[in-house]
């Protein structure tokens, strides 16, 4: 099945509901609908990650400026960081080649991974969100390092399992799928404790001379 084919429906479903609401006024009945419009915006939410699950997509990959590509992250999330008291930090090397990438797919994997780090980041604390190039292996290396309680040793192979989460409206399936993305696009994804304090996710993608042959 298709996205659209399950969406088309609740969709309907919603606006309908909607249209409902504003034609009641008794209490009870306007609650029982905010219920269910509620219910609905989470069955939404499960398909849509169930379905990128079944169908995480072959990547349309294209050169990529990869520190573009994080400036735009940066700039979307860089008010929400500030009001939560968290300091942003951002670094690039220079000479980065451009990358063969699905842009929305590479981008997808970024905000998930920086709304893991936001999540556990408490005020006053830091995320650094940096590109790397390594010029001797042409990989670009894209990391998230976070200053939350890190990932303990218990549950360090269990957080890339589908359906695997340690908070209450998660899906746990947020780093399963963008493991996925990244190994269709030959790269790797892990997780590592920072010798002092919380996490770094690390991404490797090959460049564009060995993304291109790949
Ligand atoms: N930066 C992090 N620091 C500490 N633990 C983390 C971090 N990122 C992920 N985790 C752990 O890995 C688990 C799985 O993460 P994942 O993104 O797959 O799912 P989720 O965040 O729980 O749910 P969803 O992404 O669907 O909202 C989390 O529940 C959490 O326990
Ligand atoms: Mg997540």
């Amino acid at each position: 099945i298709a996205l659209h084919e399950v969406r088309n429906p609740l969709s309907a479903l919603q606006g309908y509901l909607q249209l409902l609401k504003k034609e009641l006024d008794e209490v009870r009945q306007l609650e029982y609908v905010e219920i269910m419009l509620g219910a609905l915006d989470r069955v939404n939410t499960l398909i849509t990650n169930y379905l990128r699950l079944a169908k995480p997509g072959t990547p349309e990959r294209r050169p990529c400026d990869m520190d573009e590509l994080v400036s735009d992250l940066i700039s979307l999330y860089e008010v929400e960081l500030k009001n939560r008291g968290i300091s942003f930090l951002f670094s690039c090397d220079s000479g980065l080649p451009q990358v063969s990438l699905d842009r929305d797919q590479f981008y997808q994997v970024m905000v998930n991974i920086l709304k893991n780090a936001v999540e556990v980041t408490s005020q006053n604390g830091e995320i650094h969100v940096g590109v790397k190039y390594l010029k001797e292996k042409e990989m670009a290396v894209f990391f998230v390092r976070d200053t939350g309680p890190g990932v303990s040793e218990d549950i360090l192979t269990r957080i890339f399992d589908p359906f695997f989460t340690t908070r209450d409206k998660g899906t746990g399936l947020g780093l399963y799928v963008c493991r996925e993305m990244v190994k269709n696009h030959g790269g790797g994804l892990s997780v590592a404790n920072n010798p002092d304090q919380g996490c770094t996710v690390t991404i490797t993608i090959p460049c564009e001379s060995r993304g291109r042959s790949l």
